[in-house]
């Protein structure tokens, strides 16, 4: 049996490879299972971005990694996490077999849950992943979690979801309903990789990052800031709702922030928007959602009024 020895590496580890053939999304993180390399990866990935950190990271997300304890000698676990995070702003990080269905997902956020995934890259391949593993979404993204006004953006994210749901659910010619939903979804996906995976704040003279896919990449944390290659804007809606990116190299484009505040009031945005029909038709280009990630709009029941817990 090799479940013992394979570790949770991505995209190689058996624990989560059944979790997914039995179409489980919520898991248990088996700590158990990580193996030796898995723990080296998580020490050299933190060893080496942490400097970084304190030269670019926006303050809060230091904080967020004081407040959290987080260990920079072994992979964190959930249960710790959460211990601290808590008590700060209503939100835990939740173990998922991987990817989240896009409603469900945002729905988690709603009720002050992150869905994280709780593999490790490669010891081999520290740099390069598609997939998100536990250095991204513990170390990129959980810190900034212990923020309120940040977590109620997330919260508020959620709920501009389920408007979208309902609005699309309404529509009654189903051609319509599917070219709409795909629109809005673009525009909610393109909203959420420029602020949340890879936002930018201004801070006095200079720039802090904010964005996790930016926290969470050694090389990209600093080419942001640093390099003459990057153009970087103050957050425009309806430019940003109508930019395609890519997501395997780095990012050419980037928008900045004032405030938690100021990206709150931009969510506030871009429901009215969507309530207006303004999101009906942005343009074209990726993201290109899947169907499981329509579907999950589609069938979402939005019946239930408050969130539990
Ligand atoms: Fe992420």
């Amino acid at each position: 049996m090799g479940i013992a020895t394979s570790g949770l590496t991505t995209t190689k580890a058996p624990f989560i490879e059944q979790a997914k053939a039995e179409g489980d999304i919520y898991i248990r993180q088996p700590y158990e299972l990580y193996s030796e390399d898995n723990q080296e990866a998580w020490r050299r990935l933190y060893a080496r971005i942490l400097p970084r950190w304190h030269k670019y990271a926006h303050p809060k997300f230091l904080e967020g990694v004081e407040s959290l304890a987080l260990d920079p000698h072994n992979v964190p676990r959930l249960d710790d996490i959460n211990k601290f995070l808590q008590p700060l702003s209503g939100f835990s990080a939740r173990a998922v077999s991987g990817y989240v269905p896009a409603f469900i997902f945002f729905d988690c956020l709603r009720n002050r849950a992150f869905p994280t995934t709780i593999t490790i890259r490669d010891g081999a391949k520290l740099d390069y992943l598609p997939e998100p593993d536990i250095f991204h979404d513990v170390a990129g993204h959980v810190p900034m979690h212990t923020d309120r006004v940040f977590a109620d953006v997330l919260v508020r994210f959620g709920e501009v979801a389920r408007t979208a749901a309902r609005m699309v659910q309404e529509i009654s010619d189903s051609e319509e309903r599917l070219r709409r939903l795909d629109s809005i979804l673009k525009a909610m996906a393109r909203f959420f990789w420029f602020t949340i995976e890879f936002g930018l704040m201004r801070n006095g003279d200079g720039l802090r990052v904010y964005g996790s896919g930016l926290l969470s990449s050694y090389g990209e944390l600093e080419y942001c800031i640093e390099s003459p290659e990057v153009q970087r804007f103050p957050f425009q809606l309806e430019w940003v709702v109508n930019q395609y990116f890519e997501i395997h190299h780095y990012q050419p484009l980037l928008f900045i922030v004032d405030s938690f505040e100021h990206l709150f009031a931009q969510v506030d945005q871009l429901e009215h928007w969507m309530l207006e029909g303004k999101l009906d038709n942005v343009s074209p280009g990726e993201p290109n959602a899947n169907e499981q990630d329509l579907r999950s709009f589609l069938e979402a029941n939005l019946e239930e009024q408050d969130p539990p817990g």
